[in-house]
Parts: structure tokens; C-alpha cells; sequence
């Protein structure tokens, strides 16, 4: 069916090879997967509805000056992107403890953090993506400690701006993960968001339920997870209900 080339395949997305040198394309697939894809389902219409949100969450990054792979959305699934390569380290911003976070240090789940706090993960499936300090990171070599600072620096700018974003419309964000590829632009090379911000990647509450809006709802069997997908889209104001219907921005919650 499809001549182009297939780059690379995750377990949620694949890398088509761009239309021109230096792009490629990236496609949302409706593969879920959790705890190293030990847990795997496959979710009609999660791809169309990650690649709507990372794409709109993208954007609007790129209007505040957060350097970002996205150039274009091309379709429903995918969005054309520029080529990085990926620094093999996870970045998690956390907010209020969750997950491995209060699990690890017995911290009750819901509780706010005193500030906001950044781990790193070495990116490696075969390890379980182990959490590594900086020390880490630079003695072996997978970033230097300028990439750490910039990586630190975009991901607090990145939870300002998304936090402020999700209150807006009613939604906590608890914590997320961003990764960053390196954008080689002749002699320079710089450090820019990569990958997706969607809700298999953050941790996205209620305000005032605090009903859980994300994958969460897959890793614990909760069910429901399309219809939280949409809500995040629809808050947002990005969700076609049906083909007449446009984009209206975000619809703010008082
Ligand atoms: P954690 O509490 O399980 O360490 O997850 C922290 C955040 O990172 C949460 O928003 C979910 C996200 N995350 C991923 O995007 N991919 C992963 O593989 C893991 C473990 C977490
Ligand atoms: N990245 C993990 C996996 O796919 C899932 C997760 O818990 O987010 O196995």
C-alpha cells in the first residue's frame, strides 16, 4: 500500500521518511502498550486523538519560543516533523506525587510537591528505563551538561505554560514526560522538544473531581479511556465532533 519508508516503529508511533531531506513524518498508531509493553491493547481512534493534542500542545509551544520538531500537521494521524536525534534520556516533570513518584518514596498520591521536581530516565526498554542523575548522564556520555541545563531549563518552561494551559479549561497537570532530540542546522546544533505531549505521556486530573483524563485509566484497568482522551481534546477545543464543526480554541472554565 504505502512506498514509503519506515524509519523506525515505537510501540505508539512510526517514522515515515519525509518529503524532503531533514523531515520526517510521524504516525500515531492505536497501539497502547504499559510497564515495558508487558500490558498491550490496541485503542480505536487514540492515535487521531494523541496526534491532535500533541499537535495543538506543539503549536502552542512554538508560539511562546519553545523550540519544538513539529512543522505541520499533515492528516488525522500524522504530522510532518524535523529529523533529531533523540537524547536517550526520558524527562519527567512532577507537580503532585503520582505513580512511581509516591509509590518509591511513600508519598501519598494527590499530595502537592513542595516545588516542581525533574527526574531523568536512561531511555532503554531492556533496562526498564532506569531513573539516572545527572552524574549519569554525563559521565557516560548521553548528554552533555549544557544539553542537561537546556533539557531542565525547556522543561520548566514547558510545565508553566502547559500548567497554565490545562487550569484553564479544568485540568490539573500533575506530571508529564518530554524527550529532546539534538537539530543539527549546519555547524549548530541545538536542543528541541521531540516526540509527543499527549495524554499516554502526562498525568491529567479533573479540578474538581480529580477523575483521571489519561493513561492512567489504561495502566490501572479503569476503562473509559477514549471518552477521557476526548475530553481533554474537547476542553481544549480541538475536537471535530463531526466534520462541519471547526476548531474553536479553548473553552475556559471559571
Ligand atoms: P511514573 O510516575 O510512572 O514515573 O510516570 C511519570 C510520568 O511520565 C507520567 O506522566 C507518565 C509518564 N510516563 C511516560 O510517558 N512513559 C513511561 O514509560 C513512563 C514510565 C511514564
Ligand atoms: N512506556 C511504557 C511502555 O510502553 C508505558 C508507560 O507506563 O507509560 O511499556
Amino acid at each position: 500500500m504505502s512506498r514509503r519508508r519506515r524509519v523506525y516503529e515505537g510501540k505508539a508511533k512510526v517514522l515515515y521518511e519525509g518529503p524532503e531531506p531533514g523531515t520526517l513524518i510521524q504516525h500515531f498508531k492505536d497501539d497502547m502498550t504499559a510497564f515495558d509493553a508487558q500490558k498491550r491493547a490496541v485503542v480505536e481512534g487514540k492515535g487521531v486523538l494523541n496526534n491532535r493534542i500533541s499537535e495543538y500542545v506543539f503549536a502552542r509551544l512554538g508560539d511562546i519560543g519553545v523550540p519544538t520538531h513539529f512543522i505541520r500537521s499533515l492528516n488525522m494521524r500524522e504530522q510532518l516533523i524535523r529529523e533529531v536525534e533523540i537524547i536517550p534520556v526520558e524527562v519527567v516533570v512532577r507537580n503532585v506525587a503520582a505513580g512511581s513518584l509516591a509509590t518509591r518514596l511513600g508519598i501519598e498520591e494527590g499530595t502537592l510537591l513542595p516545588r516542581s521536581i525533574i527526574e531523568f530516565y536512561y531511555k532503554s526498554d531492556a533496562l526498564h528505563d532506569p531513573m539516572v542523575s545527572e552524574e549519569h548522564i554525563t559521565a557516560f556520555g548521553w548528554a552533555t551538561p549544557q544539553e542537561i541545563d537546556d533539557m531542565m531549563a525547556l522543561g520548566l518552561r514547558i510545565n508553566d505554560f502547559l500548567t497554565g494551559l490545562f487550569i484553564g479549561v479544568g485540568i490539573r497537570l500533575v506530571d508529564f514526560k518530554v524527550e529532546f532530540g539534538r537539530l543539527y542546522e549546519g555547524e549548530m546544533v541545538r536542543v528541541v522538544l521531540a516526540d509527543e505531549i499527549s495524554p499516554d505521556s502526562c498525568r491529567l486530573w479533573d479540578v474538581r473531581t480529580s477523575e483521571k483524563l489519561d493513561k492512567d485509566r489504561f495502566r490501572r484497568d479503569m476503562g473509559g479511556l477514549i471518552e477521557a482522551y476526548q475530553e481533554v481534546a474537547r476542553r481544549l477545543g480541538i475536537l471535530f465532533e463531526n466534520d462541519t464543526k471547526g476548531r474553536s480554541g479553548p473553552t475556559l472554565v471559571k
